[in-house]
């Protein structure tokens, strides 16, 4: 973790943007995989982790806004729990990791919210993605479990988002790190990519990267030669000359900070012309968006450019037609391009998306288009200094998507279908990186991965 400090001020400027009540953050519980001692990997709480940074089970995190206290609900160990765990540290020594001088017992939380409750003060809590702790916090409230999110804080989700959203040094440093180790997974995975292997074999060994070096991975990887489906998750395919193989990888540092790239390859190393054509525009778009990444910019005016480039270069090979400006305000180009550009990234990869996409990625000024493909853009709001994105432009060739909309005649005036049909076998790429904006531009962070046709061929030659 970092030192004490860091959480100590994350704290002092939560108190600081909040006005009065008490803060209650939850950290996340042992989660039950088959039977309650097999338990899944264990993830702490990201807002939990930022404010109070100890990674195990069984704390509550309060903030007391009126009287400017900082408490650790949570116990020390018994006996039979050192028996199996062996010694730990009591939780006086570790709340003092996280520059916490109070620490309560667990039990002493549910009269110390009641107290609070009868005098009329608001608990401030954010909303859950845990059924346990719906659970939990309707019990703690004296709710039905249906009404818990019905009361969680806007004020305080609007300051956790303010505080979070931008990066301090030693988020970026610890980020750049988790790129660093997503640039070992992806070009081990590009030396892999030779046809006669099978998926998961690929997929397995650079899992063990993430875990060998990380606390594991940020998400569950894709890794497909069928990358025209954009979250695959099936790993069973053997790799075919002909094909190319989407890698959309990141890892976890032990104190939640991530990354995410993807790399598309083709299966033996050497792009034939009808996929580097392809490649190029994905290229471009991803290189002119990156160079268009300061502070001040409308991401929302970042996707559409990228959306641009996709449809010049998807119409100078015949594949649209007509003025790309009005193509693109159609939203022609979401046959291909049926995703947003990216989206925050920090102590979750799509960072803070617990809080909801809308309260992250869009504001008073700019709210969610609902136009297919734009409508999934999660981060449109305007860029600033220290905010971390992901920059992922992707051409996919959906069959069943091409299929409806040619049966629909949907945007026929910007389509040649008939060119399309021959493309149906091609498969899809993305290509994404992770960006600092900094005071004056952008940072792509990390150590540059291979990402032009001649650096992906060099590394997998
Ligand atoms: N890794 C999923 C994404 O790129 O958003
Ligand atoms: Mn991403
Ligand atoms: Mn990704």
């Amino acid at each position: 973790m970092f030192q004490a400090s860091v959480y100590t001020n994350r704290r002092a400027r939560l108190h600081k943007l909040m006005k009065s009540g008490i803060v209650l953050l939850p950290g996340n519980n042992e989660s039950a995989m088959n039977y309650l001692a097999n338990t899944y990997h264990y993830r702490q709480d990201s807002n939990f982790s930022y404010f109070f940074a100890l990674c195990q089970p069984g704390l509550v995190g309060v903030m007391d806004l009126d009287n400017d206290k900082d408490i650790i609900f949570g116990d020390d160990l018994d006996m039979d729990d050192i028996i199996w765990m062996g010694p730990q540290p009591t939780m006086k020594d570790r709340a003092a990791l996280a520059g916490v001088k109070e620490v309560m017992p667990s039990q002493e939380l549910f009269d110390f919210i009641q107290k609070a409750t009868n005098a009329g003060r608001t608990i401030h809590y954010l909303p859950s993605y845990r059924g346990e702790t719906v659970l939990w916090f309707g019990k703690i409230l004296g709710i039905s479990p249906d009404f818990v999110k019905n009361y969680t804080s806007k004020e305080l989700i609007k300051a956790v988002v303010q505080l979070r959203e931008i990066k301090e040094d030693v988020e970026i440093k610890a980020i750049e790190e988790m790129v660093d180790v997503a640039y070992e997974m992806q070009t081990t995975a590009m030396k892999m990519a030779k046809p006669g292997v099978i998926e998961q074999e690929i997929f397995g060994t650079i899992e063990g990267i993430a875990l060998a070096k990380a606390s594991g991975t940020s998400f569950p990887i894709i890794l497909s030669i069928d990358g025209q489906t954009l979250h695959n998750h099936f790993h069973g395919n053997t790799l075919v000359p002909g094909r190319m193989m989407v890698i959309d990888c990141g890892a976890e540092s032990h104190i939640n900070y991530c990354s995410d790239i993807t790399r598309t390859v083709p299966v033996g190393g050497k792009f034939n012309e009808r996929q580097k054509s392809i490649y190029n525009i994905v290229l471009k778009a991803n290189m002119d968006t990156i160079a268009a990444t300061k502070p001040g910019v409308l991401n929302r005016d970042i996707h559409l450019l990228a959306a641009k480039t996709i449809a010049q270069g998807l119409k100078d090979l015949g594949l649209m037609k007509g003025d790309i400006d009005a193509a693109v305000s159609a939203g022609a180009h979401a046959l291909f391009f049926p995703h947003g550009l990216g989206h925050m990234m920090g102590m979750d990869v799509h960072d803070m998306e617990g809080l909801g996409e809308n309260n992250v990625g869009y504001d008073e000024e700019i709210s969610r288009a609902s136009q297919f493909g734009l409508a999934f853009l999660r981060l449109g709001k305007r860029l600033k200094p220290g905010f971390v994105l992901t920059i992922e432009p992707g051409i996919y060739f959906i069959p069943a998507l091409i299929d409806q909309w040619k049966a629909e005649g949907k945007c026929a005036e910007f389509i040649n279908y008939d060119k399309v049909e021959t493309y149906k076998d091609f498969g899809g790429i993305r290509l994404e990186d992770d960006i600092l904006v900094t005071e004056t531009g952008h940072r792509v962070l990390g150590k540059p991965i291979p990402k032009t046709v001649e650096e992906i061929e060099a590394m997998m030659a």
